[in-house]
């Protein structure tokens, strides 16, 4: 696709558009929540949430921070990308979808966290459902689209800095309904509280998409992987990934983001039990056992066989 605009969001913030090279072409139809892979001039590949999601779109608009502490990635298309440029898209992808029926829902956001949130936002809107959101930054200056958001009474946004503590989590889930859906988009620590938060509230309710990869899993003793397509068989060393052998081996396949946060290494389990450390599937996914982020899982039985 050709980066057609760059848009100033915030501080280290930027909007980029991106329109396909065919312009007849119609893009791939996504839901709120979904997500894109840029494949980079630079041979990173990297996932942003879609913030305008739709079923017809012409363009797709992706909000992208500059990390400065990341691996290249955001610091490459700031630096680097510039208007009238091509890269590769994958198409997109949603782990972290819209209940569509939920009679009230939630929506929690920090700093870039907000790109998947205003899509969900923007849809239960448009069909005039029952929402409320919290967006919580640092600062002013590093809220992306705080003017619109301040003008609706069902958004609440936070400023850690000039309130001096974190957004309420606790608080919030309290007051709401008990068939309320929560989602969450944010920082670690934001995620891990908004988990406390709704631990006693029913599982299907509560969504929550991680948008940087964790830190790398303690994997258990080694064991057999094999291939079901090819026939092969593979030593996975203690405490290696079963991504780490698979390349080792020289086998081709699809990945991404490496962290368990993208979906792109999702493979069908057919046989064992896998030792999932992604930040994908839910636990009832985990339990009916049929898929694995191969990037960072092991296994748990001595076999394990993969629809590869
Ligand atoms: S490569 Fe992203 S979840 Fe495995």
């Amino acid at each position: 696709m050709r980066l057609v605009g760059i848009r100033y969001a915030a501080v280290g913030i930027h909007l980029f558009e991106f329109v396909p090279v065919d312009e007849s072409l119609h893009l791939a139809p996504s839901t709120p929540g979904a997500h894109v892979d840029l494949h980079l001039p630079n041979g990173i590949v990297r996932q942003y949430s879609l913030l305008n999601p739709g079923a017809s779109q012409r363009t797709i608009v992706l909000g992208i921070k500059r990390d400065e502490a990341g691996h290249g990635g955001s610091k490459y298309i700031f630096d680097s990308l510039k208007v009238s440029d091509v890269v590769k898209v994958g198409a997109p992808r949603n782990h972290f979808g819209l209940d569509m029926a939920a009679a009230h829902t939630v929506l929690i956001a920090g700093g870039i966290g907000i790109t998947p949130i205003i899509a969900m936002k923007d849809w239960l809107d448009a069909r005039g459902m029952s929402w409320g959101m919290h967006y919580a930054c640092r600062s002013q200056s590093e809220m992306p689209f705080a003017e619109t958001l301040a003008g609706d009474s069902r958004v609440h946004l936070h400023l850690d800095k000039e309130t001096g503590h974190f957004l309420n989590i606790d608080a919030i889930v309290a007051l709401a309904s008990a068939d309320t859906h929560f989602y969450c988009c944010g920082p670690g620590p934001m995620i891990d509280a908004f988990k406390a938060a709704t631990a006693s509230r029913p599982r299907e309710n509560v969504h929550m998409e991680y948008f940087t990869a964790r830190s790398a899993p303690k994997l258990g003793p080694g064991f057999t992987l094999e291939l079901a397509r090819s026939g092969r068989s593979i030593h996975v060393a203690d405490g290696q990934t079963i991504l780490d052998a698979l390349n080792e081996a020289g086998v081709d396949v699809r990945y991404s983001c490496r962290g368990g946060v993208c979906g792109a290494c999702e493979t069908r389990v057919i046989d064992g039990i896998p030792e999932h450390h992604d930040s994908i599937l839910t636990d009832e996914e985990r339990a009916a056992n049929e898929t694995v982020m191969i990037c960072c899982a092991g296994s748990r039985s001595q076999h394990l066989v993969l629809d590869l």
